[in-house]
């Protein structure tokens, strides 16, 4: 059974810009980030996962954001290291959930800005890392030497996608939904050889920015957010079940369905 940390959105709001899509003056409802939050929970329940709730923490309107608590494999976690000041507030909440929960928990020197999950993916034997939006590229290498697993960097050109989950979702049966004008030009080869064509969706432009690659995937189960028809559509006809769930409220954060998880095993 797949278990993701997440936390309640009792503190989350727009209180600072550190992407895009995030404007102090585009509030977001408390109640309506409430009810989609649980609605996605429900989803997530729904198709098996196990949730782990953690504490929210009043002035930590990301925190919701577990994805970007840290990565964790193996029984190990590394927690993350923000690249901005308004977020490196949550990294002691995050590692202090993972220690207490029995987690090996090594931590990462504090210049190396490395952000979690949001940045860190793949499959089961096929890691990549984004880079240079928020994650640097040193951090790789380290990791690679924590887990013992290669991990092929990916440098990330548009703000709009500064996480690596924006824009590239790994599916349980080895596809991949992504959308290349994310990335520079290398990375897009990177991506063309070690993922066969056929098993790649080029997500539209119109999708990528109603987050499409911000989806959960739990085996056949892909939780996305609403708005994605065409996603859906190329989801149904490779054999999986898409459940949309309406996310706009966190999307004012810049982020969705993904984002509000943490795999944690
Ligand atoms: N407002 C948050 C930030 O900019 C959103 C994080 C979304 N998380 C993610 N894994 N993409 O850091």
């Amino acid at each position: 059974m797949t278990r993701f940390l997440v936390c309640p959105p009792d503190y989350f709001g727009i209180e600072y810009e550190i992407n895009p899509w995030m404007r102090i003056s585009n509030a977001s409802d408390p109640q309506r980030s409430a009810q989609q939050w649980h609605a996605l929970m429900r989803q997530l329940e729904a198709v098996g996962a196990k949730l782990e709730r953690m504490e929210p923490v009043k002035g930590l309107p990301d925190l919701v954001f577990t994805a970007n608590a840290g990565f964790v494999a193996n029984g190990i976690a590394v927690p993350s290291r923000f690249r901005h000041p308004e977020r490196q507030r949550e990294e002691e909440h995050f590692t202090r959930w993972f220690i207490q929960h029995g987690f090996r928990v090594i931590t990462l020197d504090p210049t190396m800005y490395f952000e979690g999950a949001g940045d860190l993916l793949g499959f089961p034997d096929l890691w990549f890392g984004g880079y240079r939006q928020r994650s640097d590229i040193r951090a790789y290498t380290v990791l690679t030497d924590i887990f013992h697993q290669e991990i092929l960097p990916l440098e990330l050109v548009d703000s709009h996608f500064y996480h690596l989950d924006t824009c590239f979702c790994p599916l349980s049966g080895g596809e991949l939904l992504y959308y290349p004008p994310a990335f520079d030009n290398y990375a897009q080869t990177v991506i063309n050889d070690r993922v066969p064509s056929h098993r790649r969706w080029t997500v539209p432009r119109a999708e990528a920015v109603r987050f499409a690659c911000n989806a959960v995937c739990v085996d056949r189960h892909v939780v996305l957010p609403a708005g994605c028809p065409q996603t859906m559509e190329w989801l149904t006809a490779h054999g999986y079940e898409p459940h949309p769930v309406e996310l706009d409220e966190f999307m004012k954060a810049g982020g969705a369905a993904k984002c509000l998880t943490l795999a944690l095993d």
